[in-house]
């Protein structure tokens, strides 16, 4: 189940260059922007959606490394550079930090070893999510990961592209049986409104690449089983540590959520 041989399709969307698009990168190509267009027209939400998510990363990662003494990621669907990448938010504030970036996209790997791989803290292992073992056991994760103390593992916005059929929870389950006490669980996934909004973002996302599931809080919760899921739980990854400094996209909880910013949700757990 490696990415390491696929060659970059510019003539195929990739969810990875989608999302880079939404956020205003670069790195995407015609056939990326065109689907990107329909994703503004028929879900307004999208570009919000993609901005909530990765602030509530950002946050994450913060606070992560300023309450915790985890200090090595692992970054599961990273996607394409962007701006404050995971280790750059981690070595900010503890420059020991060290972060291995794990995505499928041919392109996030050519970036990413150019962009992400900036320092001996950091690798890209091209691997897939649903290979738990390949990745854990590949020599760049082996080399920067200590096993035998906590760590962050990181499942942003990356879990709703496993489908139920391809077991997400054992995917959780492989991660918090191989870490030791004390290791941080982020996970940030389309979040299931039972609307209409849901329902059209998860056709556009299902006819597009064949995968996006939306899922509702308790079916997200359900994936981090035998895990302590810290307050507040999983809520809209705006309200997710709304007020947390230093974060754009972040209004301290009080501003009434639109339709969209609910379609995505963010929370984090702790193995006991
Ligand atoms: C929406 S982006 C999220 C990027 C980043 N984690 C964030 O939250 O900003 C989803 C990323 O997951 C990657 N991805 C999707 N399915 C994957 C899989 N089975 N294994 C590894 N990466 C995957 C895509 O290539 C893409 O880069």
């Amino acid at each position: 189940m490696t990415g390491e041989s696929s060659a970059i399709d510019s003539t195929r969307p990739s969810i990875a260059r989608v999302y880079d698009y939404l956020l205003g990168g670069k790195d995407n190509y015609a056939v990326d922007r065109e689907i990107g267009d329909v994703f503004k027209r028929d879900l307004p939400g999208s570009v919000a959606i993609a901005f909530a998510n990765r602030a509530a990363l950002v946050r994450a990662v913060g606070e992560i490394v300023a309450t915790t003494e985890v200090r090595q990621f692992i970054d599961l669907g990273s996607g394409l550079p962007t701006a404050d990448n995971v280790h750059q938010v981690a070595q900010r504030q503890a420059p020991d930090a060290r972060v291995v970036y794990v995505d499928t996209d041919p392109q996030v790997l050519v970036h990413g070893r150019a962009l992400l791989e900036e320092n001996d803290r950091t690798r890209v292992v091209p691997l897939d999510v649903r290979d738990p073992e390949g990745i854990r056991n590949h020599p760049d994760t082996r080399e920067l990961i200590d096993f035998d103390r906590p760590v962050a593992v990181m499942f942003s916005a990356v879990l709703h592209h496993v489908n139920d059929d391809e077991d997400p929870a054992g995917i959780v389950r492989y991660w918090r049986d191989h870490v030791p006490s004390g290791s941080c669980f982020f996970v940030s996934h389309f979040r299931s409104g039972n609307n209409p909004e849901t329902t059209e973002a998860e056709k556009v996302l299902q006819a597009t690449f064949g995968r996006g599931r939306w899922r509702t809080d308790e079916e997200i919760e359900a994936l981090l089983d035998g895990l302590e899921i810290l307050e507040p739980g999983i809520v809209p990854a705006p309200r997710w540590r709304a007020g947390a400094a230093g974060t754009a996209w972040n209004d301290g909880g009080v501003r009434e959520l639109t339709v969209w910013e609910r379609l995505i949700a963010a929370g984090m757990a702790r193995k006991p």
